[in-house]
């Protein structure tokens, strides 16, 4: 195999789409109906391509095919190791393509190119290799039961896996959920998000070139009532990894009673970044504003209620209005930019009617709050001061750069208004008190909890919600057990 890197794109002209249809059972396809649907640079507002607009019929075809090389195929029977070896080339080939993958990203999501290249990335890479490995260590265990018997336990791969992707990190949560899938032996029936189609099919392209069997990863690109609600709802498929709004899992939820599948999500959130006045300022208002203006603010993990102690509310708000207010937001391939579009038009609309809410409601926007220039989704990074728990801002998830600071003086109280939210995907403190630390680690009542930290993310390390914000965890040895049935075996002897 070439070790040549694939050449770096320096503007959305000079990236290839290579991908538009279904991948089913190894074929590019058409969709059924014959349909398409644009995907849109939202920095330009302008149409990239025209994808195939799978549904029902295509979801169809595509869980036969999963299902075939499930029941029928070598996949889930061969040798563990040469899955996890599969797995490692398909890591190698994304390196060797990372300029061009990456380009790809931020042509149809819109977050900035260096973004994509230093974080999604090599993200996803990771958390392809980090599965690799696991493929020859899933076992199970022997059981001393009562009587002359020998009892163990199997795991084996659930079988086909439907995974639904949002557009925030269109590359990153296919490794999510296509690593641990594959490692364990499942086949996959992916659809990615509508906005952001392009990564999601090259990558079908490369899994196909290094030699993964026809059927075992299929693609199919449409919209979530259609495509998404075919999946959830096709008697083939025996689980659904989903990643995006709880309003979304409600309904798949609802959707999947019929067929009782196993159900994960990796929901939303609305995360308390909490800055006492001991902690280490400048870092404290580096991770604020990290932890908020991020992807454009559009993670699930976004720490969008900061609430500050008292004492340092006003140097931390100055210090941290100046920093964004240096924030480069404009064209995503250019090489100082910072942030770019909202993914799409209704992004654009849902946080221009929160920012004019908080207005409204009486917060104090300190910086921001308009559009930036008139072609393309780009918002100006945006902080209301003096926010209170019961406004909009500060109980909605937003999607958007949009950060809402409250103020607290009191402990306790603080630690009641960080849980009073139905979300609790993650939290974050700021202290340099070490007791104080994990004190408010262990009353949080988040899935992630980070200290003098925000947006560590490793392939290792657990990732997912308590309370509305999903359940079941993506990555490290627990992201693989979604993937897993365990069958207990008795002998007599
Ligand atoms: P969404 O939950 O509707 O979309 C996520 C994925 O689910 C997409 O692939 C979509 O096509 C699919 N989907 C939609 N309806 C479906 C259905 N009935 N059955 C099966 N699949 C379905 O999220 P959307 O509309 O893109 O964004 C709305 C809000 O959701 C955002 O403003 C944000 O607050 C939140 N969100 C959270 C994400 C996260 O990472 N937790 C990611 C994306 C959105
Ligand atoms: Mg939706």
């Amino acid at each position: 195999m070439s070790t040549t890197l694939s050449p770096a794109p320096k503007s959305a002209n000079e990236v290839d789409v290579k991908h538009t249809e279904c991948f089913i059972d190894g074929k590019w396809v058409p969709a059924a109906s014959g349909k398409t649907f644009a995907t849109l640079n939202p920095a330009t507002e302008q149409e990239i391509a025209q994808i195939a607009e799978g549904d029902a019929a295509d979801v169809d075809a595509a869980a036969k095919a999963a299902r075939h090389a499930f029941d029928a195929g070598d996949w889930p029977k061969m040798d563990a190791r040469d899955r996890g070896r599969l797995l490692y080339k398909l890591a190698d080939r994304m390196e060797q393509e990372i300029h061009a993958l990456a380009a790809l990203e931020t042509l149809d999501n819109g977050k900035p190119l260096n973004d994509s290249l230093a974080a999604d990335l090599p993200l996803a890479i990771d958390a392809i290799r980090y599965y690799a490995g696991y493929a020859d260590k899933l076992h199970g265990s022997t059981i001393p039961i009562r009587g002359n018997y020998l009892c163990y336990t199997r795991r084996e791969p659930i079988g086909v896996a439907g995974q639904i992707i949002p557009w925030n990190f269109p590359l990153l949560m296919l490794a999510w959920k296509w690593g641990p899938a594959l490692a364990a032996g499942c086949t996959v029936v992916m659809k990615p998000a509508e906005q952001t189609p392009l990564t999601c099919l090259r990558m079908a392209q490369l899994a196909k070139e290094v030699g993964f069997p026809d059927g075992v990863i299929n693609i199919v690109p449409g919209f979530g009532p259609t495509a998404g609600a075919a999946c959830v709802k096709h008697p083939l498929i025996d689980k659904i990894a989903f990643t995006g709004e709880h309003r979304t899992a409600q309904i798949i939820t609802r959707d999947s009673a019929e067929t009782l599948k196993r159900l994960t999500f990796e929901l939303g959130g609305k995360s308390p970044n909490v800055v006492f006045a001991d902690a280490d300022m400048d870092a404290a208002v580096e991770g604020a504003y990290i932890g908020l203006f991020l992807n454009q603010g559009q993670c699930c993990c976004a720490g969008s209620r900061v609430f500050v102690e008292k004492s340092c509310h006003d140097e931390f708000v100055e210090k941290l209005t100046a920093l964004t207010m240096k924030r480069k937001v404009g064209d995503p391939f250019a090489e100082d930019t910072q942030q770019g579009p909202q993914v799409d038009k209704a992004q654009f609309d849902k946080i221009m009617s929160y920012i004019d809410k908080g207005k409204g409601e009486g917060a104090e926007c300190v910086t921001g709050g308009d559009r930036v220039g008139d072609t393309g989704y780009f918002i100006a990074p945006t902080i209301f001061d003096n926010v209170q728990d019961d406004m909009s801002i500060a109980t909605d998830e937003i999607f958007g750069p949009v950060m809402s600071v409250l103020t607290f003086d009191d402990k306790e109280d603080m630690i009641r208004r960080a849980n009073n939210t139905f979300y609790g995907l993650a939290a974050a403190v700021w202290t340099r008190d070490i007791s104080n630390a994990h004190d408010f680690a262990a009353r949080v009542r988040a899935g992630t909890i980070w200290v003098n930290c925000y947006d560590v993310f490793d392939a290792a390390a657990p990732f997912g919600g308590f309370k509305m914000s999903g359940y079941g965890r993506e990555l490290g040895e627990e992201g693989l057990k979604p993937y897993t049935e365990s069958k207990t075996v008795t002998v007599k002897l």
